[in-house]
């Protein structure tokens, strides 16, 4: 038997070169090898983007942008969280078994609760200060329990398929690892062998981290320094022109600064080995010209993006299509998931008394 792969995005925005490299290019690969179960996180994305009209649009781009960079529906299934009554269930049942401690220290939720919480980001002694704020009686600054419980819900969406291999980038670690622990902690409470214990995969051996254009950490929808799939090619050409670099290396066989080496890292991932090698070249001897660098980023990163784009521009105006890959999903997804959850309320010693 195939080993199950689950992974979701969340419907957040247009997808990116680092949801590109770090995720979808991974699902499309494994689609070819395992059995596959790729979603929209949109119950996820309502822990921060709670605009109605904007999530349904955002669901059917991501959708789209899925179908369009190679997830075949007829080998991988594919399907919207929402769609599947049976998460939010076991959710609720799963999280009986989750320590408020446990969710409270994980990274992901310090850093979206101070930004609910509107405070800065760089000092260290903020954990208290969350704290004491997440209690607080001030309603006006609330982190909603959505975000607090994020981990529980992600954890559900893997051990409801029973997922060995989860394809994530490195920030969603600590959020796999919780999950390990999670069906840990259910099948010893409860002396069963439910839940496999999932972990990331990669093709090579580490996870991509895709950089951003402004010389500094990775590409993200909420630093404003991405490059978009569906980025046409003057938007992109201008992005890329832009991004930032240094003044140019002053002696030879310095060593490379971080914005040069963060378009080199992008050229790693579009251009031919030939091209990367010329201009670590020319940094090297001095003789480098970061117009025709970017021009050459351009070109490359273009190469990749233009026939996702044009699939995208197709399929997000066939609605009849959109329908019948999420219909079939849904269905395909709520089986597995309906079998999982009935073995867990039997567990659990939830029995109909009728
Ligand atoms: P964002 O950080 O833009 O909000 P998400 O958190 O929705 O993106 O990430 C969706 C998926 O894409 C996750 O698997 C995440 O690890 C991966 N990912 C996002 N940004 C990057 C990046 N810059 N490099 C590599 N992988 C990334
Ligand atoms: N938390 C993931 C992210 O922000 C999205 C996600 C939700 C997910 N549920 C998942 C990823 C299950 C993998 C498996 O990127």
């Amino acid at each position: 038997m195939k080993e199950v792969v689950v992974s979701g995005i969340r419907s957040t925005g247009n997808l990116h070169l680092g949801n590109y490299y770090g995720a979808l290019s991974k699902f499309v690969k494994m689609q070819e090898d395992y059995d596959c179960l790729f979603f929209i996180a949109d119950l996820h994305a309502l822990t921060t983007h709670p605009d109605p009209k904007l999530l349904h649009s955002n669901v059917k781009d991501i959708l789209a942008e899925y179908l369009a960079s190679g997830i075949d529906p007829e080998k991988a299934t594919i399907f919207v969280q929402s769609d599947v009554p049976e998460i939010p269930e076991l959710y609720l049942l799963l999280n009986m078994h989750v320590g408020i401690g446990e969710l409270m220290r994980t990274a992901s939720f310090k850093d979206k609760a101070r930004k609910q919480l509107g405070i800065k980001t760089d000092a260290t002694k903020d954990d208290d200060d969350i704290e004491r704020q997440i209690i607080g009686t001030d309603s006006n600054k609330r982190v909603n329990a959505g975000l607090l419980t994020y981990p529980t819900l992600m954890a559900v969406d893997i051990l409801i398929q029973k997922a060995n291999k989860v394809p994530v980038g490195k920030d969603q670690e600590q959020h796999l690892e919780l999950t390990r622990r999670f069906a840990r902690r259910f099948n010893s409470f409860y002396g069963v062998d439910l839940f496999p214990e999932p972990t990331n995969f990669n093709f090579g051996d580490h996870a991509v981290k895709v950089p951003g254009l402004d010389g500094s950490g990775k590409m993200g929808k909420s630093e404003g320094n991405c490059i978009y799939l569906v980025d046409d090619e003057k938007t992109l050409r201008k992005k890329v022109m832009r991004a930032v670099t240094d003044q140019g290396p002053a002696e030879p066989n310095q060593p490379i600064s971080q914005p040069v080496q963060n378009l080199l890292t992008l050229m790693e991932l579009t251009s031919a080995p030939e091209v990367v090698e010329h201009y670590r070249n020319a940094y090297a001897d001095c003789s480098i010209r970061y117009g025709d660098m970017k021009k050459q980023l351009a070109e490359d990163i273009l190469k990749v993006t233009t026939p996702i784009r044009e699939r995208y521009l197709d399929i997000r105006n066939d609605d009849a299509f959109i329908s019948r890959v999420v219909k079939a999903g849904a269905e395909k997804a709520r089986e597995r998931a309906a079998k999982t959850l009935a073995e867990v309320r039997q567990i659990m010693g939830i029995t109909k008394f009728y």
